[in-house]
């Protein structure tokens, strides 16, 4: 198969070269992939990897061969796909646990921009339990967590704060259903009830300090890569709770891939494809993202 492969002496360490094609378990559904999206954790991290790597987690295509033990859809299926397994190629196997299949108004690249982050933004805010009239602040708003997140959390009806760096990074945030958007968590004035947090840093410690009684964050991401300090006596007195997200690495995501992609046919849910091209262009795609400049997913086709 062809696939994006890790090379250190690359463009932002990745090319498209040759690979072998992977052999599917019996649990698994082998897809020929049409197109594929980055997450900043996969791309920040590809120069981790050994030369010749296959990485990535999420892919849309059709499949090429249904599971053997007779789980999940037929060959010819139009499905996207979530996991760790290699997905920046031409084929993968993929456990039949961890695809939906798509209806056909449900574009390949929508789909492939789904996994990893709308998942991601799904799970963490169930986290914080019902969202009614409650006050959720989302930093790293503009990205691809952030951008599903301010969409589900003003589906389930919360009041959605959304942080962006910068007025470009914040275009769209209100259409998608954030109450306000800031541009620093100092504008914030009334404590929330909850805050999903892409960014650590000193952002953490202040959302922190933002919470109401019984309040919780959700510390998904460190994309500052600063350290975060509490003051003394901060983690007492109030309280509150920080929790440590962890991705849904445990499997069956398929039924959350499916409700997603439900949204998406309805029209309720945008994936918000910030750089689209083909995979030729990985390397753009990634600098783009790793210098934020994508505003939500970055989406390739896959030749
Ligand atoms: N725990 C998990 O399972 C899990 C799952 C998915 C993602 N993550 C993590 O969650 C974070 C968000 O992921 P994503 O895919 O949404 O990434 P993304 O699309 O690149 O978004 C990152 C956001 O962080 C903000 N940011 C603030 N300071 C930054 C900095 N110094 N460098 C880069 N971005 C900065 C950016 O917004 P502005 O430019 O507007 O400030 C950007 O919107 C990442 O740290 C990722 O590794 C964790």
């Amino acid at each position: 198969m062809r696939a994006l492969l890790a090379d250190r002496s690359a463009p932002a360490g990745l090319r498209i070269g040759d690979a072998p094609d992977p052999v599917p378990t019996a649990q698994e559904a082998l897809v020929e992939v049409k197109a594929i999206a980055f997450n900043y954790g996969d791309v920040s991290h590809v120069r981790d990897l050994s030369d010749g790597a296959v990485s990535g987690w999420d892919a849309a295509g059709v499949v090429a061969a249904a599971a053997a033990d007779g789980s999940g859809p037929p060959v010819g299926t139009r499905v996207v796909t979530f996991g760790p397994g290699p997905a920046w190629a031409t084929l993968r196997a993929v456990p039949t646990g961890e695809l939906a299949v798509l209806p056909d108004e449900v574009d390949f690249g929508a789909a492939a921009a789904l996994p990893v982050a709308g998942i991601t933004a799904l799970s963490a805010l169930r986290r914080l339990g019902p969202l009614l009239d409650r006050r959720v602040v989302i930093t790293g708003a503009a990205g691809g967590v952030g951008r599903f997140a301010v969409q589900l959390g003003a589906l389930a009806g919360a009041h959605v704060i959304a942080v962006a760096g910068r007025p470009e990074r914040a275009k769209g945030l209100r259409e998608l259903g954030a109450a306000e958007v800031v541009f620093s968590l100092d504008e914030i004035t009334e404590p929330v009830h909850g805050a999903l947090d892409n960014v650590g840093g000193p952002d953490l410690a202040a959302l922190w300090e933002l919470l109401a009684v019984d309040g919780a964050v959700i510390s998904i991401g460190a994309a500052s890569g600063e350290p975060t300090v509490f003051p003394a006596y901060s983690t007492i007195g109030r309280r509150r709770r920080l929790e440590s997200f962890i991705g849904s690495v445990a499997g069956g995501n398929g039924p959350d891939l499916a409700y997603l992609v439900g949204l998406i046919a309805a029209g309720r849910l945008d994936p918000q494809i910030g750089w689209r091209g083909g995979w030729d262009r990985a390397a753009e795609a990634a600098e783009a993202l790793l210098s934020r400049n994508v505003n939500g997913k970055a989406v390739l086709d896959v030749a």
